[in-house]
């Protein structure tokens, strides 16, 4: 069986860029007047985080953690680590979860119990792809960028194998 590759282009360049443009423009209307901390999920959602911050004029904060969900294959292990925590305290703030997908819906769902436990105001989640397909848990996201079908996705900070997270667009991993 020939190793995955990255195949067909499923949201292109333009398209990350009106959308994004589009998040950030919703998203500070909500916050107007108190901008949140911005908390990126690393390592996966670091050009979709730079990219929307900079949609998001605003005197935001930033921040990341960094979580362990997956080994280098496809599927969820079901087991979520936090192996870089924040350097600030949310206590109080206004907090905006950065994420790159969401998929079972169990990472999301172990960091936001992690997050609301250390008392912030709000904390919300701005998702760049959602498989709402093949969801596990009911996880709340405020905001998506794409619903995707069931497909295993690389590229825009997405990766196989720690491979791929440099390409400009998403795209679906295929056995070519
Ligand atoms: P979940 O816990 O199943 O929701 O998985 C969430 C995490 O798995 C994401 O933050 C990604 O790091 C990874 N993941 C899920 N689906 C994909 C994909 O299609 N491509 C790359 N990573 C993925």
């Amino acid at each position: 069986m020939p190793a995955p590759r990255p195949g067909r282009v499923l949201v292109g360049e333009r398209a990350l860029r009106s959308r994004i443009a589009e998040l950030g423009a919703e998203i500070v209307r909500r916050y107007a007047g108190e901008p949140p901390v911005v908390v990126g999920v690393l390592q996966g959602a670091f050009l979709f985080m730079a990219d929307l911050v900079r949609a998001m004029p605003i005197d935001l904060a930033t921040d990341f953690v960094r979580l362990e969900s997956y080994g280098s294959g496809t599927t969820s292990t079901g087991q979520v680590r936090l192996t870089h925590d924040l350097a600030t305290s949310i206590e109080g703030r206004d907090v905006l979860v950065v994420e790159d997908v969401v998929d079972t819906g169990l990472t999301l769902a172990a960091l936001r119990r992690t997050l609301e436990a250390r008392q912030p105001r709000s904390l919300r989640v701005c998702a760049l792809c959602d498989k709402t397909g093949r969801r596990q848990v009911d996880v709340r996201v405020d905001w998506v960028g794409f619903t995707l079908p069931n497909v295993f996705v690389v590229g825009y900070g997405l990766d196989y194998g720690g491979l791929y997270r440099n390409l400009p667009h998403v795209v679906v991993l295929e056995r070519i």
